[in-house]
C-alpha cells in the first residue's frame, strides 16, 4: 500500500461514532423524511395508504420493512418531475441517468443536497486516502451523468485542485497526467484499462505516473481487474459506489486501511437487503438486492428504492457504518444461459486468472436452436498474440474448461487480436445481446 489512511481527527465525527449513536441519527432522520415524502409528493402518499401504514407508525428502524418499496418504473411513471418533494424552484440542479430504453431517469437537487453530495464524495476521497492538496484528475463524464460533477464537488469541499477532464480524448488525458502530475484520478475501471493503451503509445509506462490512487465505479469490476490495475499502474484501486436514483456517486466507498468493501456512508443512506422475489428484508450476510432510503435529501428523497445491485451487508471495520461486498452484479446483468445464471463478473474473474489474455472482453448472446449461446471475445495480450494458432487454440479450450467448472455452463470462446474490441469512454457495454 503507498497511501496511508486518515486518522481518526481528520474524520467527520459520525464516521467512528458508537452504533447506538449513529442509528439514533438515523431514526430521528428517518423519521423526518418519510413525513416530507408522504406530505409532498403525491405517490408516496398513494402507495403508503395503499399499504395501511404511515410516517407515524414507524418507530423502530426495522420497521420500515412494513413501507412500500420503491421501483425504476415507479420513477419513470413519474417522468420528469412528480417526484420532487420541493417546488421546483428550490431545484438548484437536474441529473438523469442513462437508461438504455425509454426515458431516462430525472433527479433533482436543492442547495442543502448538492452540500451533503459534496460532503459525502469529499468523504470518500478522504477514505480512499485523498488528502486537502491533492491533484484529482476527474474522468467520469460530465453532463447529466452523476459522475463528472459528483466528484467534482467532493474534490472542491475536500481541499483539493481538480482537473476537470471529463471522459473520452485518450491522448489527451495522458499528456495531461503526465503534465500535470495528479496523485489521484476516478475514472471508470474500463476506461483506465483502455488509458493504458495511451500510455503505452506515447512510450510511457502507466507505473511512472504520479498516480497513488485510482477511485473506480459506475460499472461492476472484479477484484481481479483491481489487481491488474494496481499492478500495471503501481497505485491503490478502491471502489466507488453510487447510483443517481440514490444522490449520485459517495453513497459507499471503500477504505484505504480494509480495502473490503465500500463502507456506506449510513448517515445519509439506510441500506437494506431484500430477497428480489418475495421482497422479503433478509438477515444481515445474506445475498440479495440492495434497497436504500435516503434520509436527508430534499428534493428528491427515496424511500426503499431498489437499485437491482446484488450484494450483501457486512459489519464496518475502518469506519462504524456497515460495508457493501463488492458488487458483482445486477438483476438486470443476469444471463441465463441453458438454465444456469451467468453474471459477467464471473466471466471476468476467469478471464483474467489467464496471463495470455487481457481484461478486453465481450459477451455475446445467441440463439443456438431453442436454446441460448454465450460466446466470450476476448483479446490475446500482445506478447502472446504471436504465439500462432496452435497455442490459441489450447488458451481458447482452456477458457471453455474454466468456464465449465467455475460457472457452470458451456461457452464459445473467441480469442481476438489487441484492440480489436471497442474501448469504452464511460461505462464498458460487457454484454451484446444478438438474440434478435
Ligand atoms: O454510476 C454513479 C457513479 C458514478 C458511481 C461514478 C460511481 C462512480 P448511475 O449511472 O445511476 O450512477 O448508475 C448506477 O451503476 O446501480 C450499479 O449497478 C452501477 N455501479 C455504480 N458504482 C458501482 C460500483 C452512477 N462501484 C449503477 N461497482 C448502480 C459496481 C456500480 N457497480
Amino acid at each position: 500500500m503507498n497511501v496511508m489512511a486518515a486518522e481518526k481527527k481528520d474524520l467527520d465525527h459520525i464516521e467512528t461514532a458508537s452504533r447506538d449513536e449513529l442509528q439514533a441519527l438515523q431514526l430521528s432522520r428517518l423519521k423526518k423524511s418519510l413525513s416530507h415524502c408522504y406530505q409532498n409528493v403525491p405517490h408516496y402518499r398513494k402507495t403508503f395508504d395503499a399499504a395501511g401504514v404511515h410516517p407515524a407508525d414507524l418507530k423502530a428502524l426495522t420497521d420500515l420493512s412494513n413501507f412500500p418499496l420503491l421501483s425504476k418504473q415507479d420513477l419513470r411513471e413519474n417522468y420528469p418531475f412528480g417526484m420532487f418533494a420541493v417546488p421546483r424552484e428550490e431545484v438548484v440542479r437536474i441529473h438523469a441517468s442513462s437508461g438504455t430504453t425509454g426515458k431516462p431517469t430525472v433527479v433533482g437537487y436543492t442547495r442543502a443536497d448538492i452540500d451533503v453530495w459534496a460532503g459525502v464524495m469529499a468523504r470518500s476521497i478522504r477514505a480512499a486516502g485523498g488528502r486537502k492538496g491533492d491533484i484529482v484528475h476527474v474522468a467520469f463524464g460530465y453532463g447529466l451523468f452523476t459522475g463528472g460533477l459528483g466528484a467534482h464537488y467532493g474534490a472542491e469541499k475536500l481541499g483539493c485542485t481538480v482537473v476537470p477532464m471529463g471522459g473520452g480524448q485518450g491522448a489527451k488525458q495522458a499528456q495531461l497526467i503526465q503534465d500535470f502530475k495528479p496523485d489521484i484520478i476516478m475514472v471508470t475501471p474500463s476506461y483506465m484499462l483502455a488509458l493504458v493503451e495511451e500510455f503505452v503509445r506515447q512510450g510511457i509506462d502507466p507505473a511512472d505516473t504520479s498516480l497513488r490512487i485510482a477511485m473506480h465505479g459506475a460499472e461492476p469490476w472484479s477484484n481481479k481487474m483491481r489487481g491488474e490495475i494496481e499492478r500495471v499502474f503501481d497505485l491503490d484501486a478502491l471502489d466507488l459506489y453510487g447510483l443517481s436514483e440514490v444522490i449520485g456517486p459517495g453513497v459507499a466507498q471503500e477504505c484505504i486501511e480494509t480495502k473490503d468493501g465500500p463502507t456506506i456512508w449510513e448517515d445519509h443512506f439506510y441500506p437494506e437487503i431484500i430477497n428480489p422475489e418475495t421482497g422479503e428484508v433478509v438477515p444481515d450476510g445474506e445475498v440479495g438486492e440492495l434497497v436504500f432510503t435516503s434520509l436527508t435529501k430534499q428534493a428528491m428523497p427515496i424511500v426503499r428504492y431498489r437499485t437491482r445491485d446484488l450484494t450483501r451487508l457486512l459489519p464496518g471495520t475502518a469506519r462504524t457504518m456497515r460495508r457493501i461486498e463488492k458488487i458483482t452484479g445486477r438483476n438486470d446483468d443476469m444471463m441465463i444461459i441453458r438454465g444456469v445464471n451467468v453474471f459477467p463478473s464471473q466471466i471476468e474473474e476467469l478471464v483474467l486468472q489467464d496471463e495470455r489474455l487481457s481484461p478486453h472482453y465481450l459477451l455475446e448472446i445467441m440463439k443456438d436452436g431453442p436454446l441460448d449461446a454465450l460466446t466470450v471475445k476476448v483479446e490475446t495480450r500482445p506478447v502472446f498474440h504471436e504465439a500462432g494458432q496452435d497455442a490459441h487454440s489450447a488458451c481458447a479450450a482452456h477458457l471453455v474448461e474454466v468456464v465449465k467448472e467455475f460457472v457452470g455452463v458451456t461457452v464459445n470462446v473467441e480469442l481476438v487480436a489487441p484492440l480489436a474490441i471497442p474501448r469504452s469512454m464511460g461505462k464498458a457495454q460487457r454484454v451484446v445481446d444478438k438474440r434478435g
